[in-house]
């Protein structure tokens, strides 16, 4: 997704396998060929040779467990809808140069299949760009080690960028996806080209017209290709390609019949399609959660399914942004987003249905036949309650067993094959300096913990554009910055958003030199388990290290699930006194918390991850713990109800 959004001076770019038959020759139940088209002297789509229009949901597989996928496909089938949209992360698919991962939550090829068993067709988003407020618009950070200099987005040869975007497309991706286009048996009616690139400012139809050349080459030449972009005529005329049909997005308050002129600009005849249709809005760390009006929702809805168009809701389903997958905007400020992905949707995080979801059922009920059944049932959720937890031992405690590298300048985290999380930078300090004294630590992205002497003084941050600190050391003092990725930019000309530190670290306008870098294993769960196992096992009686507050402190603690059939159920993550960091249920990172600035309080916890009999709870807290107050009050709590528009500063 993408757009704009003037808030004041802040400008967000947001941005059946059947193996023996001939493709093209299979056959429907009443013996005609399977054939999705578009019927440009009519205006209309053609399924099957039929006048055809979808109504399609977004819901990205990523972003809800697996083993819920059928349960919220379900409720985008049974609210009337008849498509599914999904962008395909690459990122998440290949999460170092040839190495890949289709199972669990990536097995987009399941995702797929199951959107058919519940009677939805698929609309195909591959990118290899996709935005979606993901971490680096979806695009593997590897790239930015490999090339500094790339030129992301590009038809650029001496950077490499198109030779890595070819072999994902043709020699991974694509061959997956083409036994389950709609002709070969399977749900995919359409696959995009590239994404918003109208908006990029690139303007690179080489770049764009290879894509379709390669899409065109490993899908056939009757799949129906199309574009998306934001309605503005700058932004279809580089996002429009040749012989790929284009369609526009856009959201409430706006008037479909004229949005729908800017694509005529572009596509005279053929059906009208609105790609984006926008429930809510992204969210942002520190900026109020983004609501709209069910019924102005309703009403859009009902103007655009008048006019005969086709329409996609984004969202339908937002989810959740796992682990360390959610990106972050920047327009006038850096903004990174949170951890829910809810949207304001018509099903919310946690796959309740909600008032929207009933409203949008009933505009769609006077253009489609709903599918017979209930509308499926708010599941219930569990209050597990309060849960003890027992400070681990710090961050600094963990360095002696981690393996770190020595280099006279800093090196970012990409250098370091970090993809994201934490990494502890280490230097002493050499030479004399006043007291106090100014330590820069300019353009760090995105958030930097200063330690003197293992003793918290301060923090620098990109959000705030605070990039000095008042410090007394010296010489021979230790200096660590703990550098926390927020999430890389997610679209916009700085999506090369390098993570660490950036530039050299001057003390008094001296370059520090010297630097021990140590990486924290944080996006590993599995290995993280193991390492806290063995700090466990040194730490006996040694005092903390953290910040003097219980920060940069790792904490863990169990709960009990009851024995009972009706268990386990979806339950929330509740941080009071805690300020900001990241949390595990066991083997799932549920992800960043920061219910300090908010507007997300509660971390949504899937039944799925959650067992009858014990289950553990881990946290790394970067800041400030309740623990300190006293012991009684060093807990977390599971409570039933998700906050995700919490109070957020002024
Ligand atoms: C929608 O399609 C129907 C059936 O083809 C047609 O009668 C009607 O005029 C169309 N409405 C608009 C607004 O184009
Ligand atoms: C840091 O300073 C050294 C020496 O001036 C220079 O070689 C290096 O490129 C600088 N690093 C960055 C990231 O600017
Ligand atoms: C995660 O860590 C475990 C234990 O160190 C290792 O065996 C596994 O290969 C790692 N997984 C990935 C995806 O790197």
């Amino acid at each position: 997704m993408e757009g704009k959004k003037n808030k004041g001076f802040v400008y967000i770019l947001l941005c059946f396998i059947l193996s023996d038959v001939a493709p093209g020759l299979l056959r429907q139940a009443d013996g005609g060929p399977r054939s999705f088209e578009i019927d440009y002297a009519n205006d209309r789509f053609l399924k099957d040779g039929l006048p055809f229009r979808y109504v399609s949901g977004s819901i990205h597989y990523f972003r809800v467990p697996a083993s819920l996928w059928a349960d919220r496909l379900g409720k985008l089938r049974m609210a009337g809808f008849n498509a599914v949209q999904t962008v395909v992360e690459w990122s998440s698919h290949e999460p170092e140069p040839g190495v890949f991962d289709f199972a669990g939550n990536h097995d987009l090829e399941g995702f797929i299949k199951t959107a058919q068993e519940q009677d939805l067709l698929v609309i195909l988003r591959v990118g290899p760009f996709i935005c979606a407020e993901r971490d680096m618009g979806g695009l593997p950070y590897w790239l930015l080690r490999l090339h500094p200099n790339i030129r992301l987005r590009t038809s650029d040869p001496n950077e490499g960028y198109l030779t890595h975007v070819d072999a994902w497309l043709s020699q991974v991706l694509l061959p997956k996806i083409k036994p389950l286009l709609y002709e070969n048996g399977g749900p995919v009616i359409m696959v995009q080209v590239e994404n918003e690139y109208g908006s990029s400012s690139n303007c690179d139809f080489k770049y764009t017209t290879h894509l379709r050349e390669v899409l065109r080459q490993h899908l056939g030449p009757s799949l129906v290709l199309f574009t998306v972009d934001s309605t503005g005529s700058s932004n279809l005329k580089c996002g429009k390609i040749q012989e790929v049909y284009a369609t526009v997005d856009f959201g409430l308050g706006t008037d479909p019949k004229m949005m729908f002129e800017q694509q005529r600009l572009f596509e005279p005849r053929g059906p009208l399609v609105n790609s984006e249709f926008y429930p809510g809005w992204i969210d942002h760390w520190g900026e109020p959660h983004h609501k709209t009006n069910t019924q102005e929702l309703a009403s859009g809805l009902d103007a655009i399914l008048a006019l005969n168009a086709s329409v996609n809701m984004y969202m339908f389903h937002g989810g959740t942004s796992f682990g360390f997958t959610a990106g972050s905007n920047v327009g006038g400020t850096f903004q990174s987003c949170p951890t829910s992905y809810d949207y304001d949707a018509p099903v919310s995080e946690a796959g309740d249905p909600t008032e929207k979801y009933h409203a949008v059922r009933e505009v769609i009920s006077k253009y489609l036949v709903l599918p017979p059944g209930p509308v499926p049932p708010v599941p219930q959720k569990a209050e597990y309650g309060k849960i003890e937890v027992m400070a681990l031992g710090s961050v600094m405690q963990l360095l002696p067993l981690l393996q770190g590298v020595t280099q006279p300048w800093p090196l970012t985290f990409e250098q370091l094959q970090v993809s994201n999380g934490l990494v502890v930078y280490h230097t002493v300090l050499s030479i004399r300096v006043p007291d106090p004294a100014r330590l820069s630590l300019y353009d760090i992205h995105d958030r930097g913990y200063v330690f003197v002497n293992e003793r918290y003084v301060g923090v620098v941050s990109r959000e705030q554009r605070l990039y000095d600190l008042a410090v007394s050391a010296l010489p021979g003092d230790s200096i660590h910055i703990i550098v926390e990725s927020l999430g890389r930019v997610s679209v916009g000309p700085k999506l090369n958003d390098f993570k660490g530190l950036t530039t050299n670290v001057t003390i008094n306008n001296h370059e520090l030199e010297g630097w021990t870098m140590t990486p924290l294993p944080l996006t590993n769960t599995t290995r993280l388990h193991h390492v806290l196992q063995r700090l466990r096992q040194t730490l006996t009686l040694s005092p903390l290290l953290g910040t003097q507050q219980g920060g940069m402190t790792f904490y863990s603690g169990t709960f009990t699930v009851p024995s009972e059939e009706s268990h386990p159920l979806d339950s929330f993550l509740r941080l009071d006194g805690w300020s900001k960091g990241v949390a595990w249920v066991n083997d799932l990172c549920l992800g960043r918390y920061w219910p300090e600035v908010g507007p997300q309080v509660t971390l949504y916890v899937p039944r799925v991850v959650l067992r009858q009999g014990t289950n553990t709870i881990t946290l790394l807290e970067l800041e400030k713990s309740p623990c300190t107050t006293s012991k009684s009050a060093c807990r977390v709590s599971l409570v039933d109800t998700h906050q995700v528009d919490g109070p957020t500063p002024n």
